[in-house]
């Protein structure tokens, strides 16, 4: 199924992305940042119903200086020592969130509206593949927070370092040679009220010829496609 999933990211096309059953159990609609449109955004939260980030390569979250969330809450934190205190880490399911800022392109209005979100997507998988490219780009200029798309940013080493679908979508964008900056949305269960099950989350899949892979999958080929001392 990763090639298929491969190919469908270069067309441009959505990818399902379940990580581990030992992990969050979860699965995310993933589709390149470059490509989104205000459909996109409407498929992503009325299928998939979580949250609409957009997971981005190490390299270009340095070079556009985008931080982590928990960096800018320790730094606040000295002014502000209560910050602190609320971003200690107990999550249950890694070591540590993936979460950065979140933005808005300077172009939108409310930013929320699946068009503002699309146009925010959009931008920032477009200066991710500038950036990787050795372009310069003041991240500042076109970009403001706080916003409506969350940013990720994803481990120095990919899935070698952690294996969230952060991890595993910035992976799978690189190995398939498109800009590593992928829009992700957790598929919820209006029925349940908790995550979409893996079953059906693969019918939906095959409902609509959407390739579903598995981290493990993304975490083997990767270590094919890049060795990592
Ligand atoms: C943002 C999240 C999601 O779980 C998303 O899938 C990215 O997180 P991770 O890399 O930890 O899987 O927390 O909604
Ligand atoms: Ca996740």
């Amino acid at each position: 199924m990763i090639d298929e999933a491969l190919k469908a990211f270069r067309r441009g096309e959505p990818v399902l992305i379940y990580d581990f059953d030992h992990r969050e159990g979860e699965t995310d609609i993933a589709i390149p940042a470059v490509n989104v449109s205000h459909q996109d955004v409407a498929m992503m939260r009325i299928d998939g119903g979580g949250l609409i980030c957009v997971a981005i390569h190490p390299i270009a979250a340095d070079k556009l200086q985008i931080p982590f969330m928990h960096d800018v809450l320790a730094a606040a934190g000295e002014k502000m020592p209560y910050l602190l205190s609320l971003s200690r880490n107990d999550i249950k399911y890694d070591s540590r969130s993936s979460f950065a800022v979140w933005v808005n392109h300077r172009d939108t209005f409310t930013g929320i509206t699946d068009i503002d979100r699309a146009l925010t997507i959009r931008r920032v998988g477009e200066v991710v593949d500038m950036v990787m490219t050795n372009g310069e780009f003041d991240f500042a200029s076109e970009f403001r927070s706080p916003g409506h798309v969350a940013l990720l940013r994803a481990a120095v080493n990919l899935t070698y370092d952690r294996v969230g679908q952060t991890e595993l979508s910035v992976a799978l964008a690189e190995m398939a040679g498109i800009s590593p900056a992928v829009a992700i949305c957790e598929m919820l269960d209006a029925e349940t009220g908790k995550a979409l099950s893996k079953e059906k989350a693969i019918e939906y899949a095959e409902e609509r010829g959407i390739p579903f892979v598995e981290g493990d999958e993304i975490v083997e080929y990767y270590r094919d496609f890049k060795e990592v001392k």
